[in-house]
């Protein structure tokens, strides 16, 4: 038999070397390799088309019933799933420390433990002492909940398979586990991996619904390989700026569902609290129009949230680079957007520091926010308050022209609702509305005119 080789897996992109280097060659980060435990390598001659069990083929049309979702009772999580938890699935939730994962996952397995059916908490991090004081804190020390704090999968395993399979296990967190079976700290990339995969094994053979929870590196990404991502069902980010009392629950991943749908909930004293209408959280209060602010009305999965866009322009005497900041949007659509301003309108922004935000922590993801940045940014170069009850919507093209975009409809609707009357937007609306005042704009130079000029 060959004499195994050494392997070197990166921990940032899952790629495998022979030979260990500083750098990945493959996604060009800095001391993310790691040496893994040798696989056997089977000579030529073990053949693996015999001695295998026959499997059985079932069609998509047949009788066995299909799994039912479970609610988790919070329908913010739920909505975020696409309508619950599946059955005998895995979700990796991901997140920045402190965000409120660990307080999300117990609140969830406390609802779901007290509609009746069995919820397993393990806790690599915390004491279970911790986690019933963080239950009691949150009023659900009633909930019959069964709680431990462990680290090893053989334990946990051992113990799950002499009591019933549980509806719902969160194992919080998937890199403080570790088997016995496999070498290396936990954490380590064939920890992560070896550990998730055993536990998935376990969900899928139960009809377990297994959340996993990852810490997330500084650069955003879920720590541990990308095949993390692969072997798990659903992929979940919970979001937010610490310093913000909101967060977002999204899928980046989901098997069962949309991926577009948000949860949205408020850090409280006593927990997370569901927030079910989020159209007005993302617009500060706004008692004097100011320069550089915008409001747009963007969607998110089906649900239409008012978000504030500023702007801030600083013009610099000479000489120095200015600063580009951008905090909740593209740094590079920024970018585009600032070219095609200058190009088009004329409008000199090159020696000016141009900062960014997006109000409440919230992050732009629509394309149809250029036309209310690039209303934020002429705003807050002509130093011309936008009108407070108008709302600015339109994807802008490197031509200049405002490009239709979707769901106009609902966001018009909203806007309305919300007591904004003036809409500016794309000049081809399918549709007739007569929701909102509608202004149509088709290029960038006559949104420069409406803000610069005296109308
Ligand atoms: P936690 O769930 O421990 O975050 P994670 O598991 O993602 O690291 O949440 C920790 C933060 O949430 C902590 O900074 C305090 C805050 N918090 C509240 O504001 N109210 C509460 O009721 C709880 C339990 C936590
Ligand atoms: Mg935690």
């Amino acid at each position: 038999m060959a004499k195994p080789k050494r392997r070197y897996v990166c921990a940032a992109c899952g790629s495998v070397t022979t030979r260990w280097q500083g750098q990945c060659a493959d996604c060009g980060e800095w001391n993310t390799l790691a040496e893994e435990a040798p696989q056997t390598v089977f000579s030529q001659k073990h053949h693996l088309s015999t001695g295998g069990r026959p499997i059985l083929f079932e069609a998509l049309d047949s009788n066995t019933p299909l799994p039912q979702r479970r609610g988790t009772g919070l329908a913010e999580f739920d909505r975020a799933l696409g309508g619950g938890l599946v059955p005998g699935s895995a979700i990796l939730m991901g997140g920045d420390p402190g965000i409120g994962k660990s307080t999300l996952l117990l609140q969830a397995a406390a609802k779901v433990a007290l509609s009746g059916a069995s919820a397993i908490y393990i806790s690599g991090e915390e004491a279970a002492g911790q986690v019933r004081l963080r239950a009691e804190r949150l009023g659900l020390a009633g909930a019959p909940i069964s709680l431990a704090a462990a680290t090893s999968v053989r334990d946990i395993l051992t113990t799950l398979g002499s009591t019933q399979a549980p509806a719902l296990l969160v194992i919080d967190s998937i890199q403080t586990m570790h088997s016995d079976q496999i070498e290396g700290a936990p954490g380590t990339v064939s920890q992560v991996r070896g550990c998730a995969f055993e536990l998935i094994r376990y969900a899928k053979e139960n009809d377990v619904s297994l959340v996993l929870v990852g810490h997330v590196t500084k650069d955003g990404s879920i720590a541990g390989p990308r095949v993390l991502e692969h072997m798990v069902d659903v992929v979940m980010s919970f979001e937010g700026e610490r310093s913000h009392q909101y967060r977002i629950l999204r899928s980046l991943k989901n098997r069962f569902g949309p991926v577009d749908e948000i949860g949205v909930f408020a850090m409280a004293g006593a927990g997370l609290e569901e927030v079910g209408n989020p159209s007005m959280l993302f617009l500060s209060g706004r008692d004097q129009p100011v320069a550089g602010s915008a409001v747009f009305p963007a969607i998110e999965g089906t649900r239409p949230v008012l978000v504030e866009v500023q702007a801030l322009i600083v013009r610099l005497a000479s000489g120095a680079t200015p600063r580009r900041a951008v905090v909740g949007w593209d740094s590079g659509r920024l970018a585009m957007l600032l070219a095609v301003l200058e190009a088009r309108c004329g409008l000199n922004f090159s020696s000016a520091e141009v900062y960014l935000n997006v109000a409440g922590g919230y992050r732009l993801g629509d394309p149809a926010a250029d036309l209310a940045v690039a209303a934020a940014l002429i705003s807050a170069l002509a130093d011309k308050p936008l009108a407070a009850d108008s709302v600015w919507f339109g994807e802008v093209s490197l031509a200049g022209e405002i490009r239709n975009v979707a769901h106009a409809g609902v966001r018009l609707r909203e806007s309305a609702k919300l007591g904004f009357r003036d809409a500016f937007g794309p000049p081809d609306l399918p549709a007739k509305h007569d929701e909102a005042r509608f202004h149509p704009l088709s290029m960038l130079p006559n949104l420069v005119d409406r803000i610069m000029g005296d109308e």
